[in-house]
C-alpha cells in the first residue's frame, strides 16, 4: 500500500467577497456568449492553443485520479474525410430508419441532418475516448471507477476551454461511435465518447433559436 505524500496548497487564491461576485458573474457573461456552432471556417488554428485546452481537460478531477481519457486530435484532411463518410453512412441510417418519432422531434428545432460537412470543414476534431479499465504496474487490470462521469468533467472543461480561448465547438455524437476506434487505431478497452469539432465559426454562422431552462427550473436550494 502506498502512503499518502502531502503538499501545501500553495495555488488557492481568495477574492475579497465584491471581487469574487465580480468575477463570477463575468464569467457567467463569459459563458453566455458559448453556442455549439454547425458552421465552421476552414481557417486554422494555433494548434499550441488547442494544446492548451487538452491541457484543461486532462487537469480534470477523476474518479480515483485514474484519468480514464485519451483525446485524439486529429487536423489531417484525409482522416477528417474518413471520419465523415462514416459518421454520413450512421446518420443516414439514423434518419431513414432507427431514429424514434420523439428523437426527431426533439431534434428538429436544431435543423441537423444527415450531412455534415464540418466534420471536414473545421480544422480539428477532438475524438474524446473513455478507457473503462487499465493494467497496475503489477499486471492487475483494474476498472476504473466512475469513468464516464470523469470523462464528462474533462470534456465540459475542455468545451469551456475552448470557448475561453475565443474558438467555436460543437459536440457531436454519430451513433453508434465504435467506428472511430477503427479509423483511430484505439484499442477495444476505450470506448468512443464524443467527437468535438473545433475551430472558428463561418462568418455567417447561425445557430438555432432555442433557450437554456431558467435557474429556477434546474435549481432546488435548501436553505435553513
Ligand atoms: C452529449 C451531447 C451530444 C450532442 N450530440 C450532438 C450531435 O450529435 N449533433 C449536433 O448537432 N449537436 C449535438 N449536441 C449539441 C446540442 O444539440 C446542443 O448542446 C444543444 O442543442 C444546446 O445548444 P447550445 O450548445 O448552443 O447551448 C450534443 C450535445 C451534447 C451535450
Amino acid at each position: 500500500m502506498t502512503t499518502p505524500q502531502w503538499l501545501p496548497l500553495l495555488s488557492y487564491r481568495e477574492y475579497p467577497s465584491e471581487e469574487m461576485q465580480e468575477r463570477a458573474a463575468a464569467f457567467y457573461a463569459e459563458m453566455q456568449k458559448r453556442r455549439s456552432v454547425r458552421h465552421f471556417s476552414n481557417r486554422s488554428v494555433p494548434r499550441e492553443v488547442i494544446e492548451h485546452c487538452l491541457q484543461v481537460a486532462a487537469s480534470a478531477p477523476s474518479g480515483a485520479n485514474l484519468q480514464p481519457w485519451h483525446f485524439v486530435v486529429v487536423s489531417d484532411p484525409a482522416v477528417k474525410r474518413q471520419i465523415r463518410a462514416a459518421a454520413e453512412a450512421r446518420e443516414q441510417a439514423f434518419y431513414s430508419k432507427r431514429a424514434s418519432e420523439e428523437w426527431l422531434e426533439a431534434l428538429a428545432p436544431l435543423g441537423t441532418g444527415m450531412h455534415k460537412p464540418f466534420l471536414e470543414t473545421a480544422p480539428y476534431l477532438i475524438v474524446i475516448f473513455v478507457q473503462r479499465q487499465s493494467q497496475l504496474p503489477n499486471g492487475r487490470i483494474i476498472k476504473h471507477p466512475y469513468a464516464l462521469e470523469s470523462v464528462g468533467i474533462a470534456t465540459g472543461m475542455l468545451i469551456t476551454a475552448i470557448h475561453h480561448a475565443g474558438l467555436a465547438s460543437l459536440t457531436y455524437t454519430p451513433s453508434p461511435m465504435r467506428f472511430l476506434n477503427d479509423i483511430l487505431r484505439r484499442p477495444r478497452t476505450e470506448r468512443p465518447f464524443l467527437v468535438l469539432v473545433v475551430g472558428y465559426p463561418a462568418n455567417d454562422a447561425v445557430v438555432p433559436d432555442i433557450h437554456h431552462k431558467p435557474l429556477r427550473e434546474v435549481v432546488t436550494l435548501v436553505e435553513p
